[in-house]
């Protein structure tokens, strides 16, 4: 399937060039991660989705926004969505927006104070989407990479900032190159992407060819971000074992922004954020 899929999307590959394709080959031969096939469950119906079919499905239309919204978890802004839909969350802007495979994002939803933190990035310098977080977020990071810096420990980011269209472009080429059912293991549907909150950050080192592979977890850089993240706010979002809750793989080098003192606590008690926010819906 997969290719014929690329043949009807105008402008996919030209999106892709100043994009970067995450992951890679590695993946292909991780044998640890589970498989959608080892979950009782139709993933099509899930996703509402053919596999072949190359259309978007996950954003529903949303007309509330009300970023001021920092406690409540999200809660669908628009029930005359069609049901088939993925509930839009209310508050998009919220430091704890909680963006997974139930909730999204509003189509074409963009926050305001993009900045660019400064930081070594795996593509070099570039003022580009993917070298941007939030404001907060960014400078968080910034304090996070000369610490570790100071430390021994040379962190590289290498995936911030995406939009829906980069999103939608990612998670297609990921299909064509692994199939569906690894992709959705791997990379979020455009609109459930936390990286188009502008909170998420992909972080790697040399150690592993500035790459995003799960190898990174055994690096000196990936031990460090696991321990120290949360003081500046970022949490593990993926965790090795949790796939059952957060519905994607171990994903070593994807870190959250949340605040400190939410992280602080999600790493004490051990918790995904599914768990952290009171809405964990096993697959
Ligand atoms: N890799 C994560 C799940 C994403 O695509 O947002
Ligand atoms: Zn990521």
């Amino acid at each position: 399937m997969g290719l014929s899929l690329l043949a009807g999307c105008t402008g996919f590959e030209s999106l892709l060039d100043e994009k970067e394709v995450l992951i890679g080959t590695q993946h292909a031969t991780k044998t640890a991660v589970p498989q959608m096939a080892d979950y009782d469950m139709d993933w099509n119906v899930f996703f509402e989705k053919e596999p072949d079919d190359g259309e978007d499905v996950a954003a529903a239309e949303d007309d509330t926004e009300d970023p001021a919204n920092e406690e409540e978890p999200a809660e669908p802004a628009d029930e005359s969505a069609e049901p088939e839909a993925i509930p839009v969350v209310a508050n998009p802007g919220a430091m704890n927006v909680m963006v997974n495979k139930f909730w999204s994002l509003p189509e074409g939803y963009r926050p305001a104070d993009l900045i660019k933190p400064n930081v070594l990035f795996s593509f070099g310098d570039e003022n580009s989407d993917r070298s941007k977080l939030r404001a907060e977020a960014a400078e968080s990071l910034e304090i996070m990479f000369n610490v570790a810096k100071g430390e021994g420990i040379e962190l590289y980011a290498r995936s911030g900032f995406r939009s829906y269209e980069t999103q939608e472009a990612i998670f297609k080429n990921e299909v064509a190159t692994f199939g569906y059912e690894q992709a959705v293991l791997y990379v979020a549907l455009p609109g459930t992407s936390e990286h188009q909150t502008g909170l998420a950050m992909d972080i790697t080192a040399k150690s592993v060819g500035l790459e995003l592979v799960e190898a990174f977890e055994g690096t000196a850089e990936g031990k460090w971000l696991a321990a120290n993240a949360h003081h500046y706010g970022f949490i593990l979002r993926y965790p090795k074992g949790k796939t059952n809750i957060t519905g994607y793989a171990f994903e070593p080098w994807h870190f959250r922004y949340v605040g400190v003192d939410v992280a602080e606590e999600i790493y004490a008690k051990g918790l995904t954020f599914e768990e952290y926010m009171g809405d964990v819906r096993e697959f």
